[in-house]
């Protein structure tokens, strides 16, 4: 079932995202060579405490951490360590979740860890817009599958591939909830973008293969290949006036003016 949210309960979500979006502010300043996805994962746990809100991570389905960190060959649900030391020329994905008040917000970035490689460079900006381009082209009646049609658009000119086990969702009073968001547009298919839905939109790349491995820590998720993987997450809300991109500290409104959109301010959401 799709929970549908009012305008207010958007605002509650708003100020999950926010938390959210800070924690991570804090975590791609934190990352450097020589410091410890565990590290990672208890700063995150005290940026998160401190706004008064609950790792939604830690616990759901026995996920013993705050945040999910997959450095380079890790695509999703990378477990923090404390012998997991970055290196220079690493990438590391940073997933993270809060839940205030009830109401839940989800983002993850990739970082890179001092210089690294051009095509990794490539790999992390094609990745981060091909879910930019969800939130500009998306429109209210589209359907599920036109939005990852949207990320394959960009991802599959740039020749990188496309993980397709895992995908978007619905969020809400429950970090997964219907409908399931796939990175990929075959078919014009699954229900509609309506007001009041929020989604988490989450592209999956790689620079070889998409066939994904499980490691018998039942949690890392790698690509077969071994070839490095970029995963960036944000959830946001669509309205009559356009995208609110709900864990990003101003809504998405820099990243969106460079497509010539404008975002639904909590202003005009409130609007009658
Ligand atoms: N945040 C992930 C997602 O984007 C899920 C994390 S799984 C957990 O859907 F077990 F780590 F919580
Ligand atoms: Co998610």
């Amino acid at each position: 079932m799709i929970q549908l949210k009012s305008p207010e309960q958007l605002q509650s979500m708003r100020r999950a995202g926010l938390v959210v979006g800070e924690t991570l502010q804090t975590l791609r300043a934190a990352v450097a060579p020589g410091v410890t996805t565990e590290e990672l994962d208890d700063l995150a746990r005290q940026c998160i405490e401190d706004a008064g809100a609950t790792p939604s991570f830690l616990g759901y389905h026995g996920y013993p951490k705050t945040i999910c960190a997959s450095v380079n060959e890790e695509i999703v649900h990378g477990i923090p360590r404390p012998d997991k030391r970055l290196a220079d020329g690493d990438i590391i994905s940073i997933d993270c979740g809060a839940i205030l008040d009830g109401w839940h917000g989800d983002s993850a970035i990739t970082v890179a860890v001092g210089e690294i490689d051009p095509v990794l460079k490539e790999l992390l900006s094609i990745t981060e817009e091909s879910m930019w381009a969800v939130f500009a082209q998306a429109r209210l009646g589209m359907r599920m599958r036109d939005l990852g049609a949207i990320v394959e658009r960009v991802a599959t000119p740039a020749g990188f591939g496309i993980v397709d086990h895992y995908g978007g969702h619905g969020i809400g009073t429950e970090m997964h909830q219907d409908p399931h968001v796939l990175n990929h547009g075959r078919g014009s298919r699954g229900p509609k973008l309506v007001e009041g839905m929020a989604l988490a939109i989450e592209p999956m790349l790689t620079v070889g293969d998409p066939e994904t491995l499980e490691l018998p820590d039942g949690w890392t998720v790698i690509t077969a290949d071994r070839s490095y993987a970029a995963h960036f997450e944000h959830t946001f809300t669509m309205t009559a006036d356009g995208p609110w991109v709900l864990t990003a500290l101003d809504g998405g409104a820099a990243k969106l003016a460079e497509y010539g959109v404008t975002v639904a301010t909590s202003e005009n959401l409130a609007r009658p």
